[in-house]
């Protein structure tokens, strides 16, 4: 009920009247006001006039599901949201929901993570209220050879989308992170629930720096607000990957990747640039010449060895 009174006041651009909204919802005056103080409780700031009714003044900078909801206009991404205050990470909450058959594109999202996790056993530093810490479950039919291909996908979608609602201009570091003058703004996680021929489902996890002030960043990183000198509506940058995301995914599954691939070389801090990557089975530095056709990141090494690594931490050193 209170989502539909928010969409009522949304709409209407002047006074909308506690009889107007209670006929309308079949709902008593007495019923509209009190639904009325609960959204004043989660921070909608409504102003009540007597002989006028009720006027939505402003929205709360929270993540809450009728928000993302609100014009969010995707058929998959986003249509199911789990939203926290706390959570240890978001991942182990979507896979939760992943092994229980959660729709595809079921989105768990949390204002603050205990554990924020990143790539390579790292940690993702969550402070509450500034960033964005979600994940998204996908059930793509791929094999999971095929899974480093859909995690570029989603960095294309994710440099995109901060772009067009914030002009924060990223380039993409291989194979997912975000970054802006060689400071990380975004990162991107992937983890799956798979056969060995099949993918079950896989959970993206997307980390992104939004009004985060310098003293609550890790080294080496920024945020939107760092780079724009302006705070941004995280609701709107989230419905914005949400979007980005869907379009580039439901274009893969149907053409293939490589627009993406390409898209992706185009977006690329990485291809051209003198690298360290490291892995298990060592450390080589060279040339980033380019990304293979399965994902990979091609390398002319030092001593001159062409090398295709699927996974390991790039430093750019040239
Ligand atoms: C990386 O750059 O290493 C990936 C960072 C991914 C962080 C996000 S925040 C939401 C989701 N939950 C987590 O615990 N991690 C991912």
């Amino acid at each position: 009920m209170q989502d539909q009174i928010i969409q009522f006041l949304k709409k209407s651009d002047s006074y909308l009247s506690g009889e107007e909204i209670s006929r309308s919802l079949n709902v008593s005056r007495a019923g509209i006001w009190k639904y009325i103080q609960e959204l004043r409780e989660d921070g909608y700031d409504i102003v009540a006039v007597p002989h006028l009714g009720y006027r939505l003044l402003s929205c709360p900078d929270k993540l809450l599901p009728r928000e993302i909801g609100y014009v969010l206009g995707t058929k998959v991404m986003g249509r199911h949201v789990h939203s926290h205050d706390a959570v240890s990470s978001t991942m182990d909450e979507a896979f939760r929901l992943g092994l229980q058959g959660a729709e595809e594109g079921t989105v768990v999202i949390a204002e603050s993570q205990t554990k924020g996790r990143g790539r390579l056993g790292r940690s993702w530093v969550s402070p509450k209220g500034k960033g964005l810490y979600f994940s998204v479950i996908l059930r793509p039919r791929l094999n999971p050879m095929d899974v480093p291909k859909l995690t570029l996908l989603c960095a294309v979608a994710l440099r995109e989308a901060v772009a067009a609602s914030t002009g924060v201009q990223a380039a993409i570091k291989w194979p997912n992170d975000l970054l802006v003058n060689g400071r990380k703004l975004a990162g991107i996680l992937t983890e799956l629930n798979a056969e060995v021929e099949r993918v079950k489902f896989v959970v993206v996890g997307f980390g992104i720096n939004v009004n985060t002030s310098a003293a609550h960043l890790p080294p080496h990183s920024t945020s939107v607000t760092l780079e724009s000198g302006q705070s941004a509506a995280r609701v709107a940058v989230l419905q914005e990957v949400l979007r980005r995301l869907e379009r580039w995914y439901f274009q893969a599954s149907s053409e293939g990747f490589e627009a993406v691939l390409n898209k992706w070389k185009e977006l690329s801090a990485t291809i051209g640039r003198r690298v360290r990557i490291s892995d298990s089975g060592g450390t080589v530095e060279g040339e980033a010449l380019d990304l293979a056709s399965d994902g990979g990141l091609v390398i002319r090494s030092d001593a001159g060895t062409l090398i295709k690594k699927m996974s390991g931490d790039v430093v750019q050193i040239g």
